[in-house]
């Protein structure tokens, strides 16, 4: 068999994790990145292709080229309030650009795929923890983009026979054990590197967004988890999409609710500095509380958390901010 697989978004933060994993298994990762948000020193393990989704001739030459067995679409925008605040963006680039890959993978006769989903899908839960069969009524447009390709992906596995996974990633957070590849976005807007950039002194003081929601300490509660961890899930979905699975969506968290305000206080310990915040509005299109139930993919698919404690989470990430520094 082929052990080329294309993943877009490759050199972005999972992009560039889901790839060492790749290697490590043994299949070689054809990154295929526009580099918009990625970065070219990510890409380690495998050749880079520079291009973009939305480029029906360098896809053309990319199929045909590699023959890939599978293709990993990462590729794709993913900042919520940028979403609110630019919404065709996202709907062009997210959801267009999906269906362009998708009609070339039909062309070319590849017939499965791993996509990056989000908790984003389900909205304002109404149920804690939040399984595969929960409602999903999405808060934001970026939520939005994500579940109108999640039911794309099931028309095309209908019609076309275009088996896929969709990976319900809850929060991505920390770094490659190793310290080789980490957290980098620019701007950065999340939580965990915001913190420690703040611990390392590159900000005064870090802000956080609403202490008034219906939770113990007033601040959100998400669910992180590792970015390796994440990456094997992309793995151990392969492995099933190559042993004839079915088209499924699976949900990945830790099944562990922690605060902002938590982060923070774990955060201190860990860097051991103090680290100064300011309580602001809340952020528009933010859900109160996201709780995963990964039971389904550890059931069907043996999925499990290696570095699911906060502080292994937060160590990797510090480790990595300090080198990165
Ligand atoms: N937060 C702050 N201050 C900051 C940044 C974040 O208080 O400076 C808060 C947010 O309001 C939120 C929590 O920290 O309550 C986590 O925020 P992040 O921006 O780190 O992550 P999000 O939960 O907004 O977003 C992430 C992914 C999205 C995904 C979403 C689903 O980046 O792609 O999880 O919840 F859709």
């Amino acid at each position: 068999m082929n052990k080329n697989v294309i993943i877009t978004g490759g050199a972005g933060y999972i992009g560039s994790h889901v790839c060492k994993a790749l290697a490590q298994n043994d299949f070689i990762p054809i990154c295929f990145d526009n580099l918009s948000q990625g970065h070219e020193w990510a890409v380690k393990w495998g050749p880079l292709e520079i291009g973009d989704i939305l480029d029906s001739k360098q896809l053309d030459r990319l199929f045909h080229e590699y023959t890939p067995c599978a293709v990993i679409h990462l590729a794709g925008f993913t900042s919520v309030g940028e979403s609110i605040a630019n919404p065709i963006k996202f709907y062009q680039n997210n959801v267009v650009g999906t269906l362009a890959l998708l009609d070339k993978m039909k062309t070319f006769g590849v017939n499965k795929l791993i996509f990056s989903s989000s908790c984003a899908t389900y909205g304002t839960p109404v149920k804690i923890p939040i399984d595969e069969s929960h409602t999903q009524d999405p808060i934001n447009p970026y939520g939005s983009t994500k579940l109108i390709i999640e039911k794309i992906l099931r028309d095309f596995s209908e019609a076309y026979d275009i088996r896929s996974v969709s990976l319900r990633y809850f929060n991505a957070a920390g770094a490659d054990p190793e310290g080789v590849i980490g957290e980098c976005h620019d701007p950065e807007t999340h939580l965990i590197p915001l913190i420690l950039q703040t611990a390392a002194g590159l900000h005064p003081q870090i802000e956080i967004y609403g202490n008034d929601y219906d939770t113990p300490d007033g601040t959100c509660i998400r669910d992180y988890i590792h970015v390796t961890d994440l990456a094997d899930a992309h793995i151990k979905s392969l492995l099933y999409l190559l042993h004839s699975g079915e088209t499924t969506a699976f949900n990945i968290g830790n099944e562990t609710g922690i605060s902002v305000m938590e982060i923070l206080q774990k955060a201190e310990k860990i860097t051991g500095e103090n680290i100064e915040y300011k309580i602001v509005a809340r952020r528009p299109g933010d859900a109160p509380c996201l709780i995963a139930d990964s039971k389904k993919i550890k059931k069907e698919l043996g999925w499990k958390a290696k570095y699911s404690k906060l502080h292994d989470i937060l160590s990797s990430a510090w480790k990595w901010q300090f080198k990165h520094n």
